[in-house]
């Protein structure tokens, strides 16, 4: 597997990964081309035979980071990438200094929850209905 930040000739390729999976943040490639030419945005992608399989959106200033939004296609899943993406982001961050990262998980989404508290968020608050009434969102962080 081989991890590079997203181009903006990446926005379809990452659009398509998204369509696969409707617990991410829902982008279409006008949203990512959108992303990528904000200047604090990052979006990080696994390449597997030169194919966008997965990846990892965030945005960081001046000692805060926002996971933004993160998908792996299906047939990828479970092999470690969402784990190799969120880990390689965390490193290019606190490479660059201190730094506090937090996010927005939905309170059903088990995998990605299981996924950060992997790489060591915790919980920092809950937001009541935040993804649709009876739908509550975690608020994770972790510093690094
Ligand atoms: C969350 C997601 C990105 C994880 O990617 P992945 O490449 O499959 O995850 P990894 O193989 O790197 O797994 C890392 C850890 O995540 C957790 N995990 C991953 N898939 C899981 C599943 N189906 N059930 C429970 N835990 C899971 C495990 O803790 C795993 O560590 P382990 O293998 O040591 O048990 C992927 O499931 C996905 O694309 N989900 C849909 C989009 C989404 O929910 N985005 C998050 C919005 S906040």
């Amino acid at each position: 597997m081989k991890l590079r930040l997203a181009l903006l000739s990446d926005a379809a390729a990452l659009a398509a990964v998204e369509a696969t999976r409707p617990q991410a943040a829902g982008w279409k490639e006008e949203g990512f081309a959108a992303e990528l030419q904000q200047p604090c945005a990052r979006i990080w992608c696994s390449i597997e035979k030169e194919k966008i399989t997965g990846f990892l959106a965030l945005r960081v200033t001046n000692g805060f980071c926002e996971i933004l939004n993160v998908a792996v296609l299906p047939l990828w899943a479970d092999k470690g990438i969402g784990y190799a993406l969120l880990t390689h982001a965390l490193e290019t961050v606190k490479a660059k200094g201190p730094c506090r990262v937090t996010l927005e998980v939905a309170q059903d989404n088990v995998a990605a929850r299981a996924l950060y508290a992997k790489a060591g968020f915790k919980a920092l608050g809950q937001r009541k209905n935040f993804y649709g009434p009876g739908k509550d969102a975690f608020i994770l962080g972790m510093d690094v």
